[in-house]
């Protein structure tokens, strides 16, 4: 890391917004002046502005007891009916929605109006199967209008929903089914990914299937859009075609209140255990902060603006900048079903030219791999639409912000890093582009309302020019309410580290620089970053046990040009499993295998077989020197192992 710190100092780069920008744009420095001023008044005043309450609030925050959280407690909200009906209303119901592009080329135009018919004859099916308030309802869907239609139903009705992201295994679908006791699955027969139908639905099934003694089936229905045309089995009484049943419902349905503390959805995200938690977040102040920072954040005119968005509703970038926060804004976006390749390498830039993209909103990792393609494939295409360009999700390294700016973005737009997790449910750091001179690689400044600091081990701020723990001062309005059913494991995982100050602990390191911009350097725990996605250690090692010849495994996050980090395994294995099977082909085997047990992006890159683990006397496994043995360096400092000579036969091993 201490490279990547010294590379990062070397960058002394500076854009300031253009003139054309800053004359056009909604933000200006007030912003920081109002938050900074009365920091509750200004996010009461936000969401004022930007959320429809049925019912005022008269309360901003309560935090009397804190980690437990509480925003805008007495007032009454329906989401759903701020993301659809409320833009009808106001006579914007032919604005376009959603501008669909599936990934064989078909595509679809939805209106504002045509959303809101449509969620409401969703609304109308949930309610005849029996979901209401407070019910979770699984969503294991493609990248379809139906997706999104689903979770604004969901939440229309005052439930829950839980969405799982396309990729991920029937092993990992079934336990986030019930870890939350879901009622209802919603899903597809299948989906397009990579030039071919994928199929979904077989995992559902399979995740439904065969309940052991003691464990509950709680899921009723299994609600199934028809989108690739695979076969499937079918279940009957518990199975029902999205076809059959959604266009007879009435279109008819009357949004009601729910507080705005009412559950929205679940989330799982992984920590640094081997059991993915359910992250909690609430109504009224998620969707105030998600519509605040969209707006804000992506300068955002939405007469005219096109907004994309490439993130999966698997994540929680699906979630708030493809879900909430541009649909309550009332915004137009891009919906993309495939893979960036697909059919072609120029596929992103032919669809940022069809529907004339104003705002892009990408991973680092995309642009990566872009880079290593060339600029030749991009340049083939119109972008000149860009006017404001977006990063999320893991670090940008310099080259790749340059590159971004310079090749997609004509040397012209700004580019807003933004900074923030699962947990925080929104954006928190990042520049407002019509405002900030912006630098390449730093994430640099908390948005109006959020307080952010670096600090030590101990909780002292470490002041401009050093690095330490990122923290986050006050509570926000989006912040997680709690984990699913663990309490504990909220108030252990995120406040106990600074238990004194009050401080949320996000598990990411950071530097201050001379001028108090941020530059995030990568999390601190266990938890790696694989193209922006959050996979821990612990629940790859735990599913490589898992399997008949594994004795012992050890995971390492090592770094990867193009991913940022990749998954990177030293296994032991069983003598018993030697003395009656080959060893070739073992790797393989056991990559295959993690990646039927938890999906395709926990898959490791590497899975080395390995005699021994490096182990403290105590018995900790020493991940630091896998570590530097993965990424092809030196081995470190060994003097605390049990037995000092075995990073030398793993070495050798590795070699
Ligand atoms: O390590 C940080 C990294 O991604 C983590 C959060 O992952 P997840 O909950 O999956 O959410 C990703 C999308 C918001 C953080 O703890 N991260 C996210 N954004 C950035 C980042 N690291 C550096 N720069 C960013 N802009």
């Amino acid at each position: 890391m201490s490279s990547q710190i010294d590379h990062l100092l070397d960058e002394t780069r500076r854009f300031a917004p253009s003139e054309e920008f800053v004359a056009q744009t909604i933000s200006s420095p007030e912003l920081y002046e109002r938050a900074a001023a009365d920091r509750e008044a200004f996010w009461g005043e936000q969401s004022r502005d930007l959320v429809h309450w049925h019912k005022p609030f008269t309360q901003v925050l309560d935090w009397t007891n804190p980690p437990f959280a509480k925003w805008f407690d007495d007032g009454e909200l329906n989401v759903a009916y701020n993301c659809l009906d409320r833009h009808v209303e106001e006579g914007n119901g032919d604005r376009v929605a959603l501008h669909w592009e599936g990934e064989p080329g078909d595509s679809r135009r939805i209106t504002y109006a045509e959303l809101t018919a449509e969620v409401k004859r969703v609304a109308n099916v949930l309610e005849g199967l029996g979901i209401g308030q407070g019910d979770r309802v699984a969503i294991y869907l493609p990248m379809i209008p139906e997706a999104i239609a689903s979770m604004l139903a969901v939440a229309r009705v005052g439930a829950i929903h839980s969405v799982v992201f396309g990729g991920f295994s029937a092993d990992s679908l079934r336990s986030r089914i019930d870890d939350a006791g879901a009622k209802l699955v919603i899903t597809a027969d299948g989906g397009y990914r990579k030039g071919r139908v994928s199929a979904l639905k077989p995992a559902v099934d399979q995740a439904l299937a065969d309940r052991g003694e003691g464990e509950q089936q709680t899921v009723e229905h299994v609600l199934v859009v028809r989108r690739g045309e695979n076969e499937v089995d079918w279940v009957e009484g518990r199975d029902l075609w999205w076809h059959d049943v959604v266009p007879a419902a009435s279109a008819e349905h009357t949004a009601q209140a729910f507080p705005a503390e009412n559950p929205l959805f679940i989330l799982y995200t992984s920590g640094t255990t081997g059991k993915p938690k359910g992250i909690l977040h609430t109504s009224g102040g998620y969707l105030t902060q998600v519509a605040y920072s969209h707006k804000y954040v992506f300068d955002l005119h939405p007469e005219t603006d096109v907004f994309w968005c490439t993130a999966d509703i698997g994540w929680i970038t699906g979630h708030s900048y493809v879900t909430y926060g541009p649909l309550a804004n009332g915004a137009t976006q891009v919906l993309y079903e495939g893979t960036p390749d697909a059919p072609h390498p120029g596929r992103w830039w032919e669809i940022i030219e069809k529907y004339k993209v104003s705002i892009f909103y990408t991973a680092p990792t995309a642009i990566r791999s872009f880079m290593k393609i060339g600029r030749s494939v991009p340049k083939k295409f119109d972008l000149s639409s860009l006017r404001l360009l977006g990063s999320v999700g893991e670090p940008i390294n310099p080259e790749a912000w340059m590159w971004y700016r310079e090749v997609i973005g004509a040397g012209k737009t700004p580019i807003v890093d933004t900074w923030w997790q699962t947990e925080t449910g929104a954006i928190m750091v990042s520049a407002l582009p019509g405002v900030t001179e912006t630098k390449p690689g730093s994430a640099q400044v908390p948005l109006p309302g959020i307080s952010i600091d670096v600090v030590d081990e101990q909780g002292v701020e470490v002041g401009n020019g050093n690095g330490g723990l990122l923290v986050i001062t006050e509570p926000w309005p989006s912040m997680l309410r709690g984990i699913w059913g663990d309490p504990e494991r909220y108030r252990e995982t995120y406040w106990e580290k600074f238990e004194d100050q009050g401080y949320y602990f996000a598990g990411d390191g950071a530097r201050l620089d001379e001028d108090g911009d941020l530059w995030l350097l990568g999390r601190v725990d266990d938890v790696m970053n694989v193209s922006g996605h959050r996979l821990s250690t612990a629940e790859i090692e735990s599913s490589l046990v898992a399997h008949e010849a594994t004795a012992e495994a050890a995971v390492v996050g090592a770094s990867d040009e193009t991913t940022g980090q990749a998954v990177v395994a030293f296994v032991i294995i069983k003598e018993s499993y030697l003395a009656e099977h080959e060893p070739a082909g073992l790797a393989q085997l056991l990559r295959l295998w993690v990646g039927e047990q938890i999906g395709a992006i926990a898959r490791p890159r590497d899975v080395y077989i390995v005699g021994e683990l490096p182990k403290t006397r105590s018995g900790k496994i020493m991940r630091r020197l896998l570590r530097d043995v993965a990424e092809g360096r030196e081995v470190g400092d060994t003097t605390t192992l049990a037995d000092t000579a075995v990073m030398s036969i793993i070495s050798a091993q590795v070699k």
